[in-house]
């Protein structure tokens, strides 16, 4: 078989992906975005592999999260930080709650292109193509916002380096060293939400001050005071990820250059398809939608294709159901990742199987269903012997409106206060620690040899 080839993808049929009209243009793009470093480093790609490796032996457990797609007009040093703290707010309540190193990966710095269940949207009578993410095209609904424009590829280069500079600054730069516990809350996460963290971070303080006292010095312990933190997005606009693909020199292996993780939706996940054609050539650590749809004969090419060595930490599942659907699919599933003896992190998107529109006609996510579906994968887990690696959210630090429920009960009259999402709904910062209290549970659960119950 001759060697891959970073552009091998364009001779596969290709969904989910505009066609631009100008070709000139496009190509000044993509010879632009050639000659930019890329922005992050094989050796990071590959250190995040072991990582998910330890994850996938359930010695670790990934924590992947962020916005749905990143906006150009929401860009702000503040919305980086806040998602990047709570993050780190729900790291913790796993690493103190459940005993276990929690691997953080953004749905950062390159999460900017969506695939869209239509390709074109009517309003009063006029058709349009369907926004695709700032990438691509723009939300407003006009011919020119709407066709898409290569030169966005730029703009998105731009924000994914500025926005991994923050991110790598915050990391190794003292804002996420652990004696900081008590200051990353927010203020506006719910009482008692924050209460439960407030009174987690005093029990995290103390150890610190035993320790100290004890004469264990943090002084020169690197793990106290930086954290490591990854970036992923899904790869889906592959002209954009051609260009920032590079040869790492030390390994003669092709690094895609764009973030640490990507990952194959649940709609280009075609074994014979571009997007998997793409994935399959780069060291990277590589995401894979699991949906209804997925068929075990899928699965077996898919994870043959996308890990033929079955390193650990190579592949990812993330299993995306709904609530309620979970036990008619991972079951199956996992029967076929053990048939064929696959090394695979197992992880929870309990996000994208229960999306609904509202009556107030926004599309929502009841937090309820997002709870039961993360419960309902642990207790298949439990039930079957094998390994809940990790759970894959949209989230984000803002204190916004999108899912209905929580402690703080978000109604369907709320959504409309701050609905500020570009795409799908996210959960906020309080949903979101809400949530990270139950995966604890769970873990802990685990740990002690206890099942946990399918009932919520
Ligand atoms: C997403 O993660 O934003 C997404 C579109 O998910 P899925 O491919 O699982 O529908
Ligand atoms: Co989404």
């Amino acid at each position: 078989m001759s060697e891959w080839q970073k552009s091998d993808w364009r001779n596969k049929p290709r969904v989910q992906m505009p066609d631009y009209t100008d070709a000139e243009a496009l190509k000044a793009v993509e010879a632009q975005l050639t000659r930019y470093p890329p922005l992050v480093f094989a050796g990071e790609a590959r250190t995040l592999k072991e990582r998910l490796g330890e994850a996938a032996r359930g010695e670790a457990f990934l924590l992947q999260g962020g916005d749905c797609a990143e906006s150009f007009e929401q860009f702000s040093a503040d919305g980086i930080r806040d998602t990047f703290k709570v993050m780190l707010q729900m790291a913790m309540v796993l690493t103190f709650g459940a005993k276990v190193p929690v691997v953080k990966v953004g749905r950062m710095a390159g999460q900017f292109a969506k695939p869209r269940s239509a390709p074109t949207e009517v309003k009063d009578g006029q058709e349009l193509p369907s926004y695709r993410g700032d990438i691509i095209n723009e939300l407003e609904f006009t011919p020119e916002s709407r066709s898409p424009d290569p030169q966005k590829m730029l703009q998105a280069y731009t924000q994914a380096a500025a926005t991994l500079n923050l991110l790598r600054a915050f990391s190794t730069g003292g804002y996420a060293d652990v004696h900081k516990v008590h200051q990353w809350t927010l203020g506006f996460t719910d009482r008692e939400e924050s209460e439960k963290y407030r009174e987690m971070a005093g029990r995290i303080t103390d150890a610190l001050e035993f320790m100290t006292a004890a004469g264990v010095t943090s002084d020169n312990n690197h793990a106290l005071h930086t954290v490591d933190f990854y970036t992923s997005h899904e790869s889906l606009l592959l002209e954009y990820e051609e260009a920032l693909t590079r040869l790492d020199s030390t390994s003669g292996k092709w690094l895609a250059g764009s973030g640490h993780m990507i990952w194959i939706g649940d709609r280009t996940r075609q074994p014979d398809g571009a997007h998997v054609e793409f994935a399959r050539g780069v060291l990277n650590p590589i995401g894979l939608k699991c949906g209804p749809t997925t068929t075990a004969e899928d699965l077996k090419v898919l994870m043959e294709k996308l890990n033929p060595r079955n390193e650990a930490g190579r592949l990812t599942l993330i299993a995306r159901f709904g609530a309620g659907s979970v036990g008619d699919h991972l079951p199956r599933l996992i029967k076929t990742v053990q048939d064929e003896g696959a090394n695979v992190v197992w992880s929870c998107d309990p996000m994208h199987g229960n999306t609904i529109k509202s009556a107030t006609g926004y599309k929502t996510r009841p937090f309820d269903s997002v709870l039961r579906e993360v419960k309902e994968f642990f207790a298949i887990h439990a039930a079957e012997g094998t390994i809940p690696g990790g759970v894959h959210f949209e989230m984000t630090g803002q204190d916004v409106t999108e899912c209905t429920g929580g402690v703080r009960a978000v109604t369907e009259e709320n959504l409309s206060d701050r609905y500020h999402t570009a795409c799908d709904p996210r959960l906020n910062a309080s949903q979101s620690l809400e949530l990270a209290f139950l995966v604890a549970e769970e873990l802990v659960a685990r740990r002690d040899g206890g099942a946990s119950s399918l009932a919520v």
